[in-house]
C-alpha cells in the first residue's frame, strides 16, 4: 500500500501560521507522526507540499500506476480549484480530502469544497490527528 500525502499553500508555514486555528505542530513534526503511524500500518508513505496549484495537478497526474491512494490537503484551493478536481477524477486514483481545521465551522467561503465530490471521503477538524487518522482511512479505501 502506497500512500501519497500532497499539501497544498501555506501548509509549510504550519507551527507558525495562525497557530490557534492550525495548532503549533510543523509540516515536519506531522509528517513524523504520518510516518510512525504508516510504519505500523505497513504502508509507504510520500510526503509533498507546494504553494503552486499546478504543481499539484501534476503530482496528481503523476499518482496514476505509482500510489494506491491519495491523502491531499488542497488548503485554499479547496474552495477554488476546478484544475485539482479535474485532476482527480482524469487519474481515477482513490483520494481522501483532508483538513486540519473544520472548515465548516469558519468562514463561509471555506464551506465549498471543490473536490469534495470526487473524493471517497473527508477528514477534517481534528488538527493534525486529522493527517494520522487519514493514513488508517487510506489503508482501508477499498473496504466499505
Ligand atoms: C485548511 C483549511 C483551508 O480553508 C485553508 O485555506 C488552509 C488550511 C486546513 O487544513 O484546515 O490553508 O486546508
Amino acid at each position: 500500500m502506497k500512500i501519497l500525502f500532497l499539501n497544498g499553500p501555506n501548509l509549510n508555514l504550519l507551527g507558525q501560521r495562525e497557530t490557534d486555528v492550525y495548532g503549533r505542530a510543523s509540516l515536519a513534526e506531522i509528517e513524523a507522526k504520518v510516518r510512525q503511524r504508516a510504519g505500523k500500518l505497513g504502508a509507504e508513505i510520500e510526503f509533498l507540499q507546494t504553494n503552486l496549484e499546478g504543481e499539484l495537478v501534476a503530482w496528481i497526474q503523476q499518482a496514476k500506476g505509482k500510489f494506491d491512494v491519495v491523502v491531499l490537503n488542497a488548503a485554499a484551493y479547496t474552495h477554488t480549484s476546478i484544475a485539482l478536481r479535474d485532476a482527480i477524477v482524469a487519474t481515477g486514483v482513490p483520494t481522501i480530502e483532508i483538513h486540519l481545521s473544520n472548515i465548516h465551522a469558519r468562514e463561509e467561503f471555506r464551506h465549498k469544497s471543490l473536490i469534495a465530490p470526487v473524493c471517497r471521503g473527508q477528514i477534517l477538524g481534528f488538527g493534525s490527528n486529522s493527517y494520522v487518522l487519514a493514513v488508517e482511512a487510506a489503508v482501508n479505501v477499498n473496504e466499505r
